[in-house]
C-alpha cells in the first residue's frame, strides 16, 4: 500500500489545503483554551486496570484537545503489562504494532539493555532521543496512530520527556507559509534507507510524506529530527519547511510540555512529537517504561469527534 495523495481524500478535513474555511474554524477552536502547562494534561486516576467512566472521559477530553493526556495512577512500580493494555482497550485501540523487539504481550519494555541485540538500538540505551514521532521508518500501511507509555520505574537521574502536539506544529507551519504544508505532504519527502542485518534486508527502504490526512480526516505526522541514516528531499521549499519545523522544536514555545514521569504515570497520545533526555540509573532506580504502539487512533478523539 502506498501513501494516498492528500488531494484525493478527506476534502472535508481541516488539514486539507483546499478547505481553508474549515481550517480556520478548526484552528480557532483548537487554540481556544489550549492547555498551557503540563499539569493541564494530567488526570489523577486510581488503578488503570479498573478505570472508571469519569476517569476515562477526563483523559479522552484532553486527548481530544491536545492529542495527549497524562495519568497519575496508584499502581506505583507494579510491572503488570495489563496496566497499559487496559488503558488501550478503553480507547478502542486493538491493533498493536508487535515489532520484532517487543515482549510477548506486544508491549515493548524500554529499559537499558546490557546484552543482546537491543543494546545496539538507542531506545534501549540511556542516551537522549531527539524529537520524533514513533514508527517513522514503518511502511505506509503500518504507520503508528497512537502511542501509550506507562512508567514502571523512573531513572535515578534524568530521563524527562518533552511533548508537542503535531496538530499545533501543523498550525504554526501553515501560518508561516501554507506552501510548507503542501511541500511536507508530498510523497518522497523523507526516505529511511533499508536496514540490513547480517547482509539481509531486514526492513525495506521506506519513503513517504511528513504530513498525511487519514481517511477520517485526521492528521498523521511522520518525522524525526535526526540527521543520520535518513534522507530528506533536497527540494528548496521542503528544506525551508524543515528548517522552520526544526526551529519550532528547538526554541521555547508555549505549546511545548516537558516533565519527568514518575512510577505509575503514563502518557496516552495520538503519537505526538516527543523526545527523551539522557538518564542515569542506579541500583535502586532503573528506568523502565512500557510502550504500546497502535495502528489505530484513540477512539473518539478525531476531528469528527470535536464539539461544534
Ligand atoms: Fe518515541
Amino acid at each position: 500500500m502506498n501513501f494516498v495523495a492528500p488531494n484525493r481524500q478527506a476534502i472535508f478535513s481541516p488539514f486539507h489545503m483546499e478547505n481553508y474555511d474549515g481550517y480556520c474554524r478548526w484552528r480557532d477552536n483548537k487554540l481556544a483554551n489550549y492547555p498551557k502547562r503540563l499539569e493541564d494534561l494530567i488526570v489523577e486516576i486510581g488503578d488503570p486496570r479498573k478505570l472508571t467512566k469519569a476517569e476515562f472521559m477526563a483523559l479522552r477530553e484532553r486527548c481530544r484537545k491536545a492529542n495527549m493526556a497524562i495519568y497519575v495512577s496508584n499502581t506505583g512500580i507494579d510491572p503488570d503489562p495489563e496496566i497499559p493494555l487496559s488503558v488501550g482497550r478503553w480507547f478502542g485501540v486493538g491493533r498493536l504494532n508487535n515489532n520484532w523487539l517487543a515482549d510477548e504481550t506486544g508491549l515493548t519494555s524500554l529499559k537499558v539493555a546490557k546484552e543482546g541485540i537491543r543494546r545496539h538500538y538507542i531506545p534501549y540505551t540511556n542516551r537522549a532521543i531527539n524529537w520524533h514521532t514513533d514508527g517513522y521508518y514503518n511502511s505506509a500501511d503500518k504507520q503508528i496512530q497512537s502511542l501509550l507509555l506507562h512508567v514502571v520505574q523512573r531513572a535515578a537521574q534524568g530521563g524527562e520527556n518533552a511533548l508537542l502536539d503535531h496538530e499545533i506544529v501543523y498550525i504554526l507551519l501553515r501560518e508561516m507559509n501554507p506552501d510548507f504544508i503542501s511541500a511536507l505532504m508530498r510523497p518522497g519527502v523523507l526516505t529511511i534507507p533499508a536496514r540490513i542485518d547480517e547482509e539481509k534486508v531486514a526492513r525495506k527502504e521506506q519513503s513517504g510524506p511528513v504530513f498525511t490526512i487519514t481517511p477520517y480526516g485526521d492528521l498523521h505526522m511522520r518525522y524525526t529530527i535526526r540527521v543520520n541514516n535518513v534522507i530528506w528531499s533536497d527540494e528548496p521549499l521542503i528544506q525551508e519547511a524543515l528548517a522552520s519545523l526544526a526551529r519550532i522544536l528547538e526554541t521555547e514555545n508555549v505549546y511545548k510540555f516537558q516533565g519527568l514521569l514518575e512510577p505509575g504515570m503514563g502518557l496516552v497520545s495520538n503519537n505526538v512529537l516527543h523526545d527523551r533526555a539522557a538518564f542515569t540509573d542506579d541500583d535502586s532506580r532503573q528506568r523502565h517504561y512500557y510502550r504500546a504502539r497502535y495502528f489505530d487512533r484513540l477512539a473518539g478523539t478525531g476531528v469528527l469527534d470535536q464539539d461544534p
